[in-house]
């Protein structure tokens, strides 16, 4: 299957496909320098896979987990790019997750100002959400992806046979993701979602399907100006329990509790068993709503006062709510 973001000034093809990373060489301009990024929880199989297609690969793994999506592995990738002499007409392939292809973009987006950036994307939470769209960024100060940049890459392999690898806790955490876009946009997905009998199985289709959201909804407003913000449902009080838990929960099960709170009653009578279907957190009694709030606070110090939310009050629907932040204290 292949699905392609068409922008204003570019487009770029997603291809969702078992075994395809065997032929990245069909997809990806790889008859130059080429860099593989990846982390040391990605299995070497994928990287070696690819660099074996490379004449003239390089590769540079740091330390997976959100920790090194900072301003101390941005440097040495880009010592990295200079001490090697890669110039524009080279390219970096970020295989791994989010934190993975977050990092890579926004080096991509920022060495000689824009260098080919593509993505094999190998946890379900990047095939369905981080590797699309062009956001790009690191965390800085304990801020979470700060500083970043739109930049679109030039294609994303979405292997599914790379979830094979994936812990269920980590498959269950992009299941969040999924969950999120069919509650906000696409009841018919939702309902898919409560009658498969094998997730696995169903895989490819429902990533497809929830690509086509995520397409529709980029193409329309690529740097977030007003629709895009559909795609944070559930994520500003997600941030703050994320950062609560000093990221001991993964960012899907941050998701899937912050969506609880943005959706009316009679959302949670779906909702609530749907995450639980895929073990997500639906409610955490340890947590303390001032101490949260705090957090919203924290996390927000660098946009205002005020925190833009989106609500479900019916599903396949969603409204935007722009509140102060005090205000959240009204949905906890
Ligand atoms: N992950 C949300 C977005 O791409 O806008």
């Amino acid at each position: 299957m292949k699905l392609t973001m068409q922008l204003d000034n570019l487009s770029y093809d997603i291809i969702i496909q078992k075994d395809c990373l065997k032929d990245v060489d069909k997809y990806f301009s790889l008859n130059r320098k080429v860099l593989v990024v990846s982390d040391d929880g990605v299995p070497n199989i994928y990287i070696d896979t690819v660099l074996l297609k490379c004449k003239k690969g390089y590769k540079f793994i740091f330390k997976h987990g959100e920790e090194s999506k900072n301003i101390d592995t941005y440097q040495k990738i880009l010592s990295f790019l200079i001490e090697n002499n890669f110039t524009r007409s080279d390219c970096i392939i970020a295989v791994g997750g989010g934190v993975v292809s977050d990092l890579v973009g926004f080096v991509c987006a920022t060495y000689l100002r824009g260098i080919t950036f593509y993505v094999v994307a190998t946890t379900l939470l990047s095939q369905v959400d981080a590797s699309i769209g062009g956001k790009t960024a690191i965390d800085y100060n304990g801020y979470k992806n700060v500083v970043g940049a739109f930049y679109q890459p030039s294609k994303v392999l979405i292997d599914t046979n790379t979830l094979n690898t994936l812990s269920s806790r980590q498959f269950n955490a992009g299941m969040a993701e999924i969950i999120k876009m069919a509650t906000t946009s696409n009841e018919n997905l939702f309902k898919i979602l409560e009658d498969t009998k094998d997730i696995k199985e169903d895989i490819d289709n429902i990533i497809y399907e929830a690509l086509l959201i995520k397409q529709k909804v980029v193409q329309i407003d690529p740097l977030e100006n007003n629709i895009r913000k559909v795609l944070n449902f559930g994520h500003t009080i997600g941030h703050a329990i994320e950062s609560y838990y000093n990221m001991t929960l993964l960012h899907g099960e941050c998701v899937s509790l912050g969506m609880v709170y943005m959706s009316s009653s009679n959302v949670k009578e779906r909702l609530i068993p749907l995450l639980k279907k895929f073990n997500l957190p639906v409610k955490l009694n340890d947590l303390s709503n001032d101490e949260l709030v705090k957090y919203i606070y924290h996390d927000k110090k660098a946009t205002g006062d005020f925190i833009n939310i989106v609500f479900v009050k019916q599903i396949g629907s969603y409204e935007f709510r722009k509140i102060k932040i005090e205000e959240i204290l009204n949905y906890l």
